[in-house]
């Protein structure tokens, strides 16, 4: 079969728009002119820790608020254990602030309360209370701020001290 004729105008414009070269977009142009995306980044709050607050007996609390607010981050009890040692617990820091120091914060200063309170001495059980941390985690946690494994509680879990 013969190819169909196709007469010498139309020919043009067929090669005409075969060759046109499609359209580009100027990218060097684009890179000099795009905007940065939408993101807004957040910096992460700073904290503040707030003096011991009495709780009855001779327990305290001793808060971490996120600076310049009262909104709580974290927290974290002193109590009169047994042997006359100063009893740390129910350290716990909010899930959105985690990782930032706060809990490290809280030690210390459960730590020097303590000291001033006239304790030589501070125990705590190692005992993660949800799945945030690890059992070897915390212990290391408690290891980085001055606390010896001593045991193990009734429940399993390390038992810790540091001298004051
Ligand atoms: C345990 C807990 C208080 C830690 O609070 P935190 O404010 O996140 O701890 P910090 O930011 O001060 O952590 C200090 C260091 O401990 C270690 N650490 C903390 N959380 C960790 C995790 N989930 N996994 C591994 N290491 C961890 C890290 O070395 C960390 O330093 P880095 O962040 O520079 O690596 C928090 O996970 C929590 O509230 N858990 C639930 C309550 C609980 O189990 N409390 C313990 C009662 S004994």
């Amino acid at each position: 079969m013969k190819p169909p004729r196709i007469n010498q105008h139309a020919r043009a414009i067929v090669q005409a728009k075969g060759m046109a070269a499609p359209a580009r977009p100027n990218v060097a142009n684009q890179r000099a002119t795009a905007r940065p995306p939408s993101t807004v980044t957040m910096k992460a709050p700073s904290y503040t820790v707030q003096s011991p607050l009495p709780l009855g007996g001779h327990s305290h609390q001793i808060r971490a608020t996120i600076q310049g607010t009262p909104q709580v981050a974290g927290s974290v009890e002193i109590s009169a254990g047994a042997g006359g040692k100063a009893f740390i617990s129910n350290l716990t820091v909010d899930q959105q602030h985690r990782r930032r120091g706060v809990a490290a914060k809280l030690i210390d200063a459960a730590v020097n309360t303590a000291r001033r309170q006239g304790y030589k001495a501070a125990s705590l059980e190692a005992r993660p209370s949800d799945n945030g941390i690890s059992p070897q985690a915390l212990v290391a946690l408690y290891r980085r701020q001055g606390f010896r494994s001593v045991g193990k509680s009734q429940r399993g879990s390390p038992m810790m001290e540091r001298k004051l």
